[in-house]
């Protein structure tokens, strides 16, 4: 038997919500393909478009160790083939490893005929992210795996809230030709943060999620700014100041890094101005001799 499931890229901390909001993103994503073997193990067989990077030692492995926290917990033995087809980019900052582990959790629920809800497959993923990026972290893992806008109101024990997206939000993606991965970025953060800077990004989380449910595209806007995150982790994007002054004028509700970068995201009201927004940021990736895709 066989069955192959997909799971979609994310951006997660949406500027204020740092560990706390993340939105999945239409089209880009990973797949995971799992075939019963007799070996009553799991083996990580293929895996394609990583260029040879990751590990295929099923202990190490974002896929296997996910599969094998769920079989674990279901006290299941199972042989399988993984084979692993990578569409996003490593250290990109889009979710990738949470993407992988969803991928796989969704595909061994469906092998084994759906003994879990959707919502109950985000622990063994944010274990796996944990195994990935040193982190258990959960927004990219709650939106890749729910789709759509999610909260992660609390991790102990898990409170997840899906938000409204409103109908005309749309995102950009601007992905420079550049990796950063997740453990550094993590690690220039600081572990306390000023009291003035915890109630502007009160104020901003609680401003976004209100602006989400009105339809509110200036509320939006303007709560799109983070003092906590930010601040430390710009300084390891290229570009990420001067994209976000040449895009201001395209039309753009707000940009922040995607995840823990080097992605940077955009909110806009429409379609129209993304191509517009696209050719700024170009323009600045170009001068500065750095390749850039954008989604
Ligand atoms: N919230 C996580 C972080 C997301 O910012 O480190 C990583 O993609």
């Amino acid at each position: 038997r066989t069955v192959k499931a997909f799971a979609p890229a994310t951006v997660a901390n949406v500027s204020c919500g740092f560990d706390i909001l993340g939105f999945a993103v239409e089209g880009m994503g990973d797949s995971v393909q799992l075939i019963e073997n007799n070996s009553q193990e799991l083996r990580v067989v293929s895996i394609t478009g990583d260029g040879g990077r990751l590990p295929l030692d099923a202990a190490k492995n974002t896929c296997s160790v996910a599969i094998q926290a769920l079989l674990d917990e279901l006290g299941i033995r199972l042989g399988l083939d993984i084979h692993l087809e990578k569409g996003l980019p490593l250290g990109s900052g889009m979710g990738s490893s949470a993407a992988s582990a969803v991928a796989a959790l969704v595909a061994v629920n469906e092998f084994l005929e759906n003994p879990l809800e959707k919502k109950d497959l985000l622990p063994f993923a944010i274990l796996a992210e944990k195994v990935a990026c040193g982190a258990g972290h959960a927004d990219n893992v709650a939106p890749s795996l729910l789709g759509g806008f999610v909260l992660i109101r609390d991790y102990h024990p898990l409170d997840v809230i899906k938000l409204p997206v409103p109908k005309d939000l749309q995102c950009v993606l601007l992905h420079p030709h550049y990796e950063l991965r997740t453990e550094d970025s993590r690690s220039v953060l600081r572990d306390q943060i000023p009291l003035k800077y915890s109630t502007i990004q009160s104020g901003n989380v609680g401003g976004l999620v209100s602006g989400l449910f009105l339809s509110d595209y200036g509320l939006i806007s303007r709560s799109l700014r983070d003092v906590i995150a930010e601040p430390y982790r710009a300084v390891l994007i290229p570009g990420f100041y001067e994209v976000r002054e040449a895009i201001k004028s395209a039309g753009s509700l707000g940009m922040g890094i995607s995840g823990s970068g080097p992605t940077l995201f955009s909110l806009c009201q429409g379609e129209s101005s993304i191509p517009g927004i696209i050719s700024a940021a170009r323009k600045v990736y170009e001068s500065m001799g750095l390749g850039v895709d954008a989604y």
